[in-house]
């Protein structure tokens, strides 16, 4: 059988969980918005939303045990075929990949670069980063193929041999090289004024614009509206405990950003740099900080990055996962030929998302302001993950089964849990969303 054991599948959805988005996105945006407050609002969008549409994937895909557009055709009260069109999501996963593949890239020339020698200015260190990522494209192309040719092999193999494997050992390496670099943090005088930065709340620095970072971080960290928690739920055994397994996800995606985000800050103000470097924060401050640290700090710098190699590569697996399935069981195309046709598309919009970005072969190509890596963020981030969240929760709110539902939770949860859920999904999480949806496209702003 081609399925998760239990224990499998939650290392395999924290894997998928636990990537660039806790360990790069998460502490810059934190920066960005002034700590503690940001922090608190965070947590609470992880708690009411992002675990409400978690559970939500996970009850539909473990129940329908099957592709993302037929899961949603099963579990309707009507079995309207018109609910396939919902599998729109797994899209979401492609054009992910292909500009996380790209950034997956970068930080291998990271890894690389640690070895020699490390910027000891922050002007030399943003120029470095400037050079990389818009002049040396040979190299990002090979980075792209080793990248997108690692992806293409794990999955190759198959859920079980394939992903849950790959989670078998990378997860723990990267645990055992976050705690490292936890213990490190702990020993310099400026891990406290990290702990007061990340959670002593400033609530002026909150506004419109800081809750809805927080609910769209809460989505991307936590891998939902791309099918992907729906996809790998459908290979956990049926009566497993999703609840509890769904639970555990959040907490470990959560414990790893705020541990990412403590060791961010402690080496920044340790070397008294600014916390609101934005996205250059862990290529451009970090390097300088790490140079200063001599041999030690090389050590420490190739760490970093490999851990976030690791992390990323556990989450790229699961972004073309749901393509798979969908053209596997929907079409009766073997793994192998499903792998060839997705990886081929996300390999090729990789070298479009990496061009676009060269001064010498895209840069003056933007389409609205926005060159290709930027529309394939903003389709799915802004766009097409909001939607698949919206219409996963009016679906199972309104088009399914309450009775159904209620039992699938009851089996594993008492009735008020049942209840305070549903209520999120019937009207909580849809307004929410709504909220993030017309801000993002400035309509609200
Ligand atoms: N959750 C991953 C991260 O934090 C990103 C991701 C998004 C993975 C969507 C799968 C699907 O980096
Ligand atoms: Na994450």
């Amino acid at each position: 059988m081609n399925k998760f054991s239990r224990i499998g599948f939650i290392l395999a959805a924290a894997g998928s969980a636990v990537g660039l988005g806790n360990i790069w996105k998460f502490p810059y945006v934190t920066g960005e918005y002034g700590g503690g407050a940001f922090v608190l609002v965070y947590l609470l969008a992880i708690l009411f939303i992002g675990l409400t549409v978690f559970l939500a994937e996970a009850v539909i895909g473990q129940n329908a045990q099957s592709d993302v557009a037929t899961s949603f055709v099963k579990t309707s009260k009507t079995k309207n075929e018109n609910w396939k069109f919902a599998g729109f999501m797994i899209i979401s996963g492609l054009l992910i990949l292909s500009f996380y593949s790209v950034v997956l890239g970068w930080i291998l020339d990271y890894v690389i670069t640690s070895f020699s020698a490390l910027p000891t200015e922050a002007s030399v260190a943003g120029a470095a980063f400037e050079k990389l990522i818009s002049d040396d494209i040979g190299n990002l192309i090979v980075y792209h193929t080793l990248i997108a040719g690692t992806v293409i092999f794990i999955v190759l193999k198959g859920v079980k041999a394939g992903i849950e494997k790959i989670n078998l050992i990378l997860m723990p390496l990267l645990g055992i090289i976050l705690a490292g670099l936890l213990i490190y943090a702990l020993t310099l005088d400026s891990f406290s004024q990290a702990v007061s930065f990340m959670f002593s709340p400033d609530f002026s620095k909150i506004n419109g614009d800081a809750l809805l970072a927080a609910l769209g971080q809460a989505f991307f960290t936590l891998s939902l509206g791309v099918g992907t928690i729906m996809t790998y739920s459908a290979s956990l055994p049926k009566e497993a405990n999703f609840v509890k397994s769904s639970f555990y996800v959040a907490l470990v995606d959560t414990t790893i950003a705020i541990i990412a985000g403590l060791i961010i800050f402690s080496f920044l103000f340790e070397a008294g740099a600014p916390s609101a470097a934005g996205p250059g924060l862990v290529f451009i401050s970090l390097p300088v900080i790490f140079s200063g640290w001599g041999v030690l700090g090389q050590v420490i710098a190739v760490s970093f990055f490999v851990a976030l190699v690791f992390a990323g590569i556990t989450s790229a697996v699961s972004m073309i996962e749901p393509s798979l399935k969908f053209f596997i069981e929907r079409f009766g195309f073997t793994r192998r030929k499903a792998t060839i046709l997705c990886g081929s598309i996300f390999y090729g919009l990789g070298i479009v998302a990496l061009l676009s970005m060269s001064k010498a072969y895209g840069a003056e190509l933007t389409f609205f302001g926005k060159n290709a890596f930027d529309w394939m963020d903003f389709m799915t981030s802004s766009i097409m993950m909001p939607l698949a969240a919206i219409i996963t929760c009016i679906f199972l709110g309104y088009f399914v089964d309450k009775q159904m539902l209620q039992e699938k939770f009851t089996k594993h949860t008492s009735v008020a849990v049942f209840n305070i859920w549903y209520s999120l999904i019937r009207y909580v999480v849809p307004i929410a969303i709504i909220i993030l949806f017309l801000n993002k496209l400035g309509i609200l702003s």
